[in-house]
């Protein structure tokens, strides 16, 4: 019962692999550590006392890929690997639509060669767009507004296609909202190159010294405290829901979309709060002018989740916090020695 992960040595991806190896499924891995560092391999099998397969491997080389499909009885595919940085997508469209794309129809159509037809694909909340109201229901109308997010969307279509031509395939869309914190032992957790886009690591660098000061982004939303609200959610608890939807792509023959979110929304401040509370911390801050793009509230409804795939979110803002922290001051430079 081997599980193939692409992009598992990534910040989602090595805690799934983590979460995969207790649950004593065999695992194979292929990265190419291009958001990724080989040090992580080392940390997951620290983690879990156990061993996994790992290939150095681009998906978008063909030749290589289908080595591993050769070498391995695949049961089910975990797609994570893909650029995910909003801001470089618009900077640079192409490179994200053939990485993104393209990567995926080479593992696709190699998954249809060797009869491999279930697939858990990493897709994201940014799909609902700017016109839906959270809380936020799989059925609602999809729309993107950048190359990353347009990718999730295409990615979603073309899998939908594909299940559409031949229904024995298994695939489970699973819509992330905002993924943050790290595994408890601190030793596994995000690791951004550069500056961080996202919230949490940008807090984190702050509480460790490397960054002055955060940058909210606009305090004129319409939200509690005029500050954006997302639906943060712990790491392992978003593992977690991948091991229960590949449990379910292994017993069924369906395409299924699910909101991985606890449901709850959080603002920056709150967040911010919470970080300085559960880490005895301080985080400065100055309010700026939005970010373009962004929207005032994000967050799910995970009736879905909870009623088909048995799964809901356990971890609160205070562990996603607690474990954000431990993260980063054990690890001030990341994955760097
Ligand atoms: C969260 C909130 C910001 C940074 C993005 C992608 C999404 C997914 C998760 C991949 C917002 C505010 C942030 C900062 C701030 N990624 N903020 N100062 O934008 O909700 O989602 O990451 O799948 O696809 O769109 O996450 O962490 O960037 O922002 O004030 O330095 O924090 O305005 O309200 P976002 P985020």
């Amino acid at each position: 019962m081997a599980i193939l992960v692409t992009g598992g040595a990534g910040y989602i991806g090595s805690h799934t692999v983590v979460e995969l190896l207790n649950a004593d499924y065999e695992v194979v891995v292929v990265d190419d550590f291009s958001n990724s560092k080989p040090e992580v391999l080392k940390r997951i099998k620290e983690i879990t006392g156990k061993d996994f397969t790992f290939y150095n491997v681009n998906i978008l080389h063909e030749h290589e890929l289908a080595t591993v499909f050769r070498a391995h009885q695949i049961d089910a595919v975990i797609h994570f690997a893909g650029y995910k940085a909003v801001g470089e997508s618009v900077e640079k469209p192409l490179m994200y639509y053939h990485n993104n794309l393209t990567g995926t129809l080479v593992l696709a159509q190699l998954m249809q060669e060797y009869d491999v037809k279930k697939i858990v694909f990493s897709s994201s909340a940014t799909v609902y767009g700017m016109n839906n109201v959270s809380p936020l229901t799989e059925d609602l109308p999809l729309s993107t507004t950048n190359p990353y997010g347009t990718t999730k969307m295409m990615i979603e279509q073309i899998l939908q296609d594909v299940y559409v031509s031949d229904p024995t395939w298994s695939i489970a869309l699973l819509r992330y909202f905002n993924p943050i914190g790290a595994h408890e032992s601190g030793r596994i957790g995000e690791d951004p190159n550069g500056i961080p886009n996202n919230l949490m690591p940008y807090i984190t660098q702050v509480a460790v010294g490397k960054r002055e000061a955060l940058n909210v982004f606009g305090d004129d939303y319409d939200t509690p405290d005029g500050t954006g609200v997302r639906d943060y959610i712990h790491v392992v608890d978003l593992a977690k829901g991948h091991l229960k939807a590949v449990e379910k792509v292994l017993q069924t023959k369906e395409i299924q979309a699910y909101n991985l979110g606890t449901g709850h929304g959080y603002s920056v401040l709150d967040v911010v709060n919470a970080f300085e509370k559960a880490s005895d911390q301080n985080v400065p801050y100055n309010i700026i002018e939005r970010r373009a793009g962004d929207i005032a509230t994000c967050y799910a409804d995970p009736t879905k989740a909870k009623n088909e795939l048995g799964w809901q979110a356990a971890l609160s803002i205070e562990d996603m916090c607690r474990d954000s922290w431990n993260w980063q001051k054990n690890n001030p430079n990341g994955y760097e020695e």
